[in-house]
């Protein structure tokens, strides 16, 4: 078996043929993949064939797993329950007319997954079940280079500064944020140093970031509006067109992703996992 890995074009993202993630991965394997997601940030496997529990497997490989059980009255469809630790972000409807998944339909913005909570993911993955016909791509920017190419002004105005970040499930794009006690909330710092390769990045995001500490909103959103502006230029994306069988997993502490427009009934369904950090902020 040897693997092969083919850059993109962009300014992030591999693709990586030549294993079968639905096998037992010896250490060196596992560590050679590691490398190789902390180079390119994302790294797209094609052709991959597993079950839940298999996909399971392979991301603990990576770190930790949270298999918790739902708790009843949460609010999630009943496929993304069978098995603890994966869930399907999906638009798909069952015969009664339920959507059968998570964030179903439309654009995303933007967004590191997870940071508004105290312990941001580390890795999140995609599989591709079912693929829309036109849209519904995902798209991921490098963080790492969106820093460092940031204009002095906005560099200096983040550095050392912690972002308020806040996601509402309810909306895809930036919550209401006139009763933070009714949504999921967490500072963070607005420059990471990535705990493996030491480089900074980026860690706001158009969709979660609201308010930068020591600014009052309308100074704070308004930097923060310009470096969403500077970090989402297409010259740091990688923009993936969904094929049954891809494999995606992703450096949540490195790079945004989104999701671009598709049609309500043009079904789509990705099995996703995550690998769960530690905090960021003592
Ligand atoms: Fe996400």
């Amino acid at each position: 078996m040897t693997i092969t890995i083919t850059s993109t074009d962009a300014a992030l993202g591999a693709r990586v043929t030549g294993i079968d993630l639905s096998q037992e991965l010896a250490p060196e394997t596992v560590e050679e993949l590691r490398a190789i997601i902390h180079e390119h940030l994302v790294v797209v496997f094609p052709d991959q064939d597993f079950s839940p529990e298999e996909q399971l497997r392979f991301a603990e490989y990576l770190g930790p797993v949270a298999r918790r059980k739902l708790p009843e009255d949460y609010d999630i469809p009943d496929s993304s329950r069978e098995v603890p630790g994966i869930v399907y972000v999906s638009n798909i409807r069952t015969d009664d007319g339920k959507v059968d998944g998570v964030i179903p339909d439309g654009e995303m913005w933007f967004h590191h997954d997870t940071c508004y909570k105290p312990e941001p993911d580390r890795f999140t993955m995609l599989y591709g079940v079912t693929v829309p016909n036109n849209g519904g791509h995902t798209m991921w920017a490098n963080m790492v280079r969106a820093w460092e190419t940031l204009p002095d002004d906005l560099k200096a105005a983040l550095k050392g500064r912690k972002a308020l970040n806040v996601y509402d499930y309810a909306t895809i794009e930036r919550p209401d944020l006139s009763d933070l006690d009714k949504v999921e909330h967490a500072w963070q710092p607005a420059v990471v140093t990535h705990p493996v390769t030491g480089r900074d990045a980026l860690f706001v995001n158009r969709l979660m970031s609201c308010q930068l500490d020591g600014l009052d909103d309308a100074e704070g959103l308004k930097i923060l509006n310009a470096v969403f502006d500077h970090a989402e230029q297409r010259q740091f994306i990688y923009e993936h067109a969904w094929s049954v069988g891809d494999f995606v997993i992703w450096d949540n502490l490195a790079c945004t992703h989104a999701r671009t427009h598709f049609d309500l009934g043009d079904d789509r369904r990705l099995r996703r996992s995550k690998v769960g950090g530690a905090a960021l902020i003592d």
